[in-house]
């Protein structure tokens, strides 16, 4: 008497027989829906077929039944011989593993764990193949998921550890040539030289200058905030010279560009506790987007206030963001263009949005490509809520 037999036996039902162990065991191997689980002829013919095996792979009994499992292979891999290999290695060592892609009837793929047991009776006579397959598609998409969330973090970190050395290794010979233009500068107004060109060389260079100073700080501002070490300074500021401010410092390079600043502000001043700095590092970020982005059209910044909020709107009318991609360009190093068209690094809009959290304020962008994009600053007066003054109340 088999275990199957005997715990038949024992339901508490004796007027019911105990079935034979084989109908125990094939009910048994029928009724399994997790495991496809059916055997095929010594040519490799499908002579079973279970719950399990019509759930994975769609066929029904009728449907299969008589028909070889190659059909189960995606075409090259049958082209390629491998349900023939796959029979060859169970009959060689008793058994073979794989895994790898299997097709559904409707077409579809599945990723299968596959064994194959090649079965002999009592005589030792080889009967055909026993194959017990899995759906795994889930857990390799969940792995492959995970491995791409690695690597892609990873890439990240290496970026960022790049930035760190590159920017502290460039600020300073960039310091040191900086200081070096600044005495030439000196030198060349106490010789009293009238050249002209050495006067227009030695502005040329401080603009150049200035312009990669602005570069390595921005790399540094990226260091600092991915590593948590940017650090802010609230003092009282006055919003509307602020933005004034900042609309007359890319003046020239609107009109470069071919682009126009207008300016809405309210009639009185309006007192903030901000960064001022950093304020206008942001607003200078966006300013330089309208441009870059503006093809050429008029760029509109409005500021408005009301006791607790201030309001900057900054809108161009330029080649807009495609949906798909509007949330992603905020993070650090993502650009919704090609290198190719527009320069830049991708992280303008990562430092804005950081500086403006630090303000517990908020960053929103609306755009419609090839009609323009409109950001809305919105930035709490009083500044942070967790600075010392709050911690004094
Ligand atoms: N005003 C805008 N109009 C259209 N696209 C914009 C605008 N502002 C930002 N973008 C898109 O968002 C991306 C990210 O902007 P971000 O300012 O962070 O980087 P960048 O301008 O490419 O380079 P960086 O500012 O570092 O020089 C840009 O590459 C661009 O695709
Ligand atoms: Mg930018």
């Amino acid at each position: 008497v088999t275990a199957l037999e005997d715990a038949a036996a024992k339901t508490g039902r004796p007027d019911l027989p105990a079935p034979a162990s084989e109908d125990v065991f094939s009910l048994l191997v029928q009724s399994v829906d997790d495991y496809a689980i059916f055997v095929l002829d010594p040519e490799g013919r499908v002579a079973s077929w279970n719950a399990g095996a019509q759930r994975l792979k769609g066929y029904r009994a009728e449907e299969i039944v008589g028909e070889h499992f190659s059909k189960f292979y995606p075409a090259e891999d049958a082209a390629a011989g491998k349900p023939a290999a796959e029979l060859e290695a169970a009959l060689r060592d008793g058994r073979a593993y794989d895994q790898g892609w299997r097709v559904r009837k409707d077409g579809t793929l599945f990723w299968a764990d596959v064994v194959v047991t090649a079965m002999h009776d009592e005589t030792g006579r080889f009967r055909g193949f026993a194959k017990v397959t899995r759906d795994l598609t889930e857990r390799k998409r969940a792995e492959e998921d995970r491995l791409r969330l690695a690597r892609a973090e990873a890439e990240l970190r290496l970026r960022d550890e790049f930035l760190m050395i590159a920017s502290h290794e460039l600020r300073t010979p960039l310091g040191a040539l900086r200081f070096n233009l600044a005495s030439l500068d000196l030198l060349r107004k106490r010789e009293q030289s009238g050249d002209s060109r050495l006067e227009r060389a030695i502005e040329t260079a401080k603009n150049q200058v200035r312009r990669l100073s602005t570069l390595v700080d921005r790399l540094l501002d990226v260091s600092r905030i991915s590593t948590g070490r940017l650090t802010l300074v609230f003092e009282p500021v006055e919003v509307v010279a602020l933005v004034r401010q900042v609309a007359a410092d890319f003046h020239a390079s609107a009109v470069h560009e071919g682009s126009t600043i207008d300016l809405v502000l309210p009639e009185g001043p309006v007192q903030a506790r901000w960064d001022a700095l950093r304020i206008e590092q942001t607003l200078g970020n966006l300013l330089s987007n309208a441009i870059k982005y503006g093809r050429g059209n008029p760029i509109r910044i409005e500021l408005a206030a009301d006791d607790v909020l201030a309001r900057i709107t900054i809108a161009d009318a330029g080649i807009g963001i495609a949906p798909d991609v509007i949330e992603r360009i905020f993070e650090r190093f993502e650009r919704a263009v090609a290198a190719r068209d527009y320069a830049g690094l991708g992280l303008g809009l990562y430092i804005a949005r950081h500086l403006v959290a630090a303000h517990d304020g908020r960053i929103e962008v609306e755009s419609e490509p090839g009609r323009g994009t409109t950001f809305v600053l919105e930035i709490p007066l009083a500044g942070p809520a967790r600075t010392e003054r709050s911690e004094e109340a």
